[in-house]
């Protein structure tokens, strides 16, 4: 089983969209695979047409009061199962919080998964927070969209220096561009001018593309009514760099 945290400190850089079409993408492939909707917006619940609703909360769920297997629901998709978002995840900071080793309960909630998965994809609210570090703690891989701006710029460089300073050597940090409009400037100057200072960053770049945007009025993957397109093709590279470094 390997874990992909779908993170940015930042909000609307992709993050969702991203998470719902690899774990499409590796399900097509044959793998079994679990989206786990950490955010209480539910976004990712909403795009497989699943109620955001986890039964005993945030609150059970940490405390692993339930069964985790028994609060995943299956989708429309062979081999992809969701793990819903609840409103009560507004307070999953609090709740890790209240108990010992806040930081690795995320960790240890997950691991009877590991029979039933290949891949486990978090996709995560943005913000840094204890949620965040529980997600460190937890993932094999923080996948970071981001915008060719210089705000997203530093939010990476800040979160490079968080994983710096907590000491999550093992974490594999793998930038990406997302939402990439190649007719702006900014955007193609950034393209050009931040690998050279950040060398991991993937060579895949989701442009920006109104059949990702479609997504929310069709509730479904890309590739659920999309046979190919220039953004089915970079979610697919997206996916190989991705396998590449596990
Ligand atoms: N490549 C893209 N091209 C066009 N629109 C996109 C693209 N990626 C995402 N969007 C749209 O931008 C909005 C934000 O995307 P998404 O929900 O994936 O971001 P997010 O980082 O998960 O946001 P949040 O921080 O609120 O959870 C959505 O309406 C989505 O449809
Ligand atoms: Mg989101």
């Amino acid at each position: 089983m390997k874990i992909i945290a779908i993170y940015n400190i930042k909000g609307g850089v992709g993050k969702t969209s991203t998470a719902v079409n690899l774990a499409y993408i590796a399900a097509q492939d044959g793998y079994q695979t679990l989206v786990w909707d950490l955010d209480p917006q539910g976004a990712s619940s909403f795009y497989f047409r699943i109620k955001p609703k986890v039964k005993g909360g945030s609150k059970d769920l940490i405390a692993g009061k339930r069964n985790i297997e028994d609060l995943i629901k299956g989708t429309d998709f062979e081999n992809l199962d969701l793990l819903p978002a609840d409103f009560s995840f507004r307070n999953l900071d609090l709740v890790l919080d209240s108990r010992k080793k806040p930081t690795q309960q995320l960790q240890k909630r997950l691991k009877p998964l590991a029979r039933e998965y290949d891949f486990i994809f978090l996709d995560c609210p943005p913000n840094i927070s204890l949620l965040s570090e529980a997600v460190f703690k937890a993932a094999d891989i923080i996948l970071s969209p981001l915008i060719p701006t210089t705000l997203s710029l530093r939010t990476l460089e800040q979160l490079k220096e968080f994983i710096h300073n907590n000491e999550l050597s093992n974490l594999k940090l793998l930038p990406f561009f997302s939402m990439v409009d190649r007719r702006k400037k900014m955007h193609q100057e950034m393209l050009q001018s931040i690998p050279e200072y950040h060398p991991d960053m993937l060579n895949t770049a989701i442009p920006y593309a109104s059949d990702i945007e479609r997504m929310g009025l069709q509730r479904m993957p890309l590739g659920g009514f999309v046979t190919k397109s220039k953004s089915t093709q970079a979610y697919n590279s997206l996916w190989q760099e991705v396998q590449e470094k596990l």
